[in-house]
């Protein structure tokens, strides 16, 4: 459970909502903790025939909690468990996207059957800019679907995409008016869940080498732990509480 995700259930449609506007729907670990509760639950879930995420507010979410990977802490990373739930959920996934999706907010989306974005909406994977490696197997996907050269930009630089972009290199379906964001979604996915759903599941099965992202999610997973505790990384995170920029100069 988690007071800043807010999930509904109906007619086959589970909707969940990244909702903590005020700090741009970034994502602690209680809030990965109650995606991936509502992830892994939807697979034995009858009631269940597709699955909506969306963000609330101006932007779709800015990513990790920053604050979160300073502190790093110990006990139960959810993150690992919700980008896991991610790769290997049966049902289909819609993704309703406006403003900026940072991060995790960018890498859940190769996971996405379905990306609608809204004409505002901005993809930015800035690993390397707070001195991180990619995650959620987006290391493996990203470049797959967009091209090296393409998806090097975006994490070495943290180049954002634009909506038309993202379409047009293959990683959203549709752009439209953000005031008709969620209702795009919403009638796809109700067409969604119209579709038989036996089939539905194969096809999606078919289409994705499950045990290839998860091994590489694995490995990505390593690295990014011990980058966490890095110098860089520290100086990145101070940088951010004190809003200026970082000097990794000082590092070798
Ligand atoms: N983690 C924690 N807090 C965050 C956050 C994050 N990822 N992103 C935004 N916030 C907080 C800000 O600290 C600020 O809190 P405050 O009001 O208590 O000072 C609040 O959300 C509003 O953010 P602000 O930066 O003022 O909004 P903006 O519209 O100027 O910029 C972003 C929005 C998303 C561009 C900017 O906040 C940003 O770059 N965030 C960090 C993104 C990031 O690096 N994520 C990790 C990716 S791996």
């Amino acid at each position: 459970m988690s007071e800043h995700i807010n999930i509904s259930n109906s007619n086959g449609i589970l909707t969940l909502v990244m909702n903590r506007p005020d700090k741009k729907n970034a994502l602690t670990n209680d809030m990965y903790g109650a995606l991936a509760d509502a992830l892994e639950g939807s697979d034995h879930d009858p009631s269940v025939r597709v699955i909506v995420i969306r963000g609330e507010g101006e932007i779709f979410t800015a990513g990790n909690d920053v604050g979160e990977f300073a502190a790093g802490g110990a006990g139960p990373r959810h993150v690992t468990r919700f980008i896991r739930a991610l790769a290997t959920i049966a049902k289909p996934l819609v993704a309703a996207v406006q403003g900026k999706a940072v991060g995790v907010g960018t890498t859940m989306l190769l996971h996405c059957d379905h990306v609608v974005l809204a004409e505002n909406a901005e993809l930015i994977a800035p690993f390397v800019n707070l001195a991180l490696v990619p995650e959620a197997a987006s290391s493996l996907l990203l470049p797959s679907r967009i091209g090296h050269v393409r998806a090097f930009a975006m994490f070495a630089l943290g180049e954002p995409i634009g909506a038309e972009d993202a379409v047009t290199w293959g990683l959203a379906n549709k752009v439209v008016a953000t005031d008709d964001l969620v209702a795009t979604a919403t009638e796809f996915a109700e067409r969604l869940a119209r579709q038989p759903l036996g089939a539905l599941i194969a096809t999606k099965k078919l289409m994705r080498a499950t045990n290839t992202i998860t091994a590489h999610m694995d490995v990505e997973s390593e690295q990014f732990a011990a980058r966490l505790t890095s110098p860089e990384a520290q100086e990145a995170f101070l940088a951010f509480a004190q809003r200026r920029q970082p000097d990794f100069r000082q590092f070798a």
